[in-house]
């Protein structure tokens, strides 16, 4: 396996890996960020057998070590297995999140104390400026959350819109349709009544930049492709009931 490295936006830089063994033939991409700026920011660690190669596409940015924030979507391996390998690799290094994740896991999974973010705190990288966007339970997990970085109008969107396969590193093409065939196959995402309203509530920032961590990076906009993920959603919860 290799980890390609593409700067999507000034400054964030995608971290790509490909594993065929996981929804062949295609295989799936397991995707983290790193937010460059005074004060680096890692959005998902990788799995903890993951972190070796994760570690070494991030040297190949900045020394690993100097790694300031951790964060991810929400608490599954693929997100933040290797969380604590970080924390013993950066000295300085602090796992963020949102109150629900760091009373319910973080506090008792982080090797060190994890510090919490309210509802819109923005975490000011110096150069970035990322504003925590709790998202409950959307695509899943309790905990769920995600950041809008400011500076480049990038949503860090974990889940949303997961597919399969090996796209490019950016696309301006279809990331709905991919989307919903991602959804039938593997159905990880919750269908919460509250759903469809948390994908507009995001729709309304207007990003131009959404980060897929299963997937391309999408340029254009992100508030059409946001609203359509919601319709999808509510068809998704009335057709099976899951409202009632
Ligand atoms: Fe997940
Ligand atoms: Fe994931």
């Amino acid at each position: 396996m290799e980890t390609k490295i593409a700067e999507i936006a000034d400054g964030i830089y995608r971290l790509s890996t490909l594993v065929p063994e996981v929804a062949p033939p295609d295989g799936f991409t397991f995707n983290q960020f790193l937010v460059k700026g005074e004060e680096a920011l890692l959005f998902h660690t990788g799995p903890r057998r993951m972190f070796p190669l994760v570690q070494a596409a991030v040297a190949r940015i900045m020394p690993p070590e100097k790694l300031r924030w951790i964060s991810f979507g929400h608490v599954e391996a693929d997100e933040c297995g290797a969380m604590n390998d970080w924390l013993g690799v950066a000295q300085r290094a602090e796992v963020t999140h949102g109150a629900t994740a760091c009373f319910v896991s973080l506090n008792d999974l982080a090797d060190r104390p994890p510090r919490m973010l309210e509802e819109d705190a923005v975490l000011d990288l110096g150069g970035k400026r990322l504003r925590f966007l709790p998202t409950p339970h959307l695509p899943h997990g309790w905990e769920a959350g995600l950041f809008h970085e400011e500076a480049t109008g990038t949503l860090l969107c974990g889940d949303l819109f997961s597919q399969v396969g090996d796209g490019p590193a950016l696309t301006g093409g279809d990331i709905l349709g991919p989307a919903i065939a991602a959804e039938d196959m593997f159905h990880a995402s919750s269908l919460h009544p509250e759903s469809g309203a948390l994908l507009r509530r995001l729709a309304a920032l207007r990003p131009q930049k959404l980060a897929l961590m299963h997937g391309p990076s999408f340029e254009g906009d992100g508030r059409a492709a946001l609203l359509a993920l919601a319709d999808d959603y509510d068809r998704r919860a009335h057709s099976t009931g899951a409202t009632h």
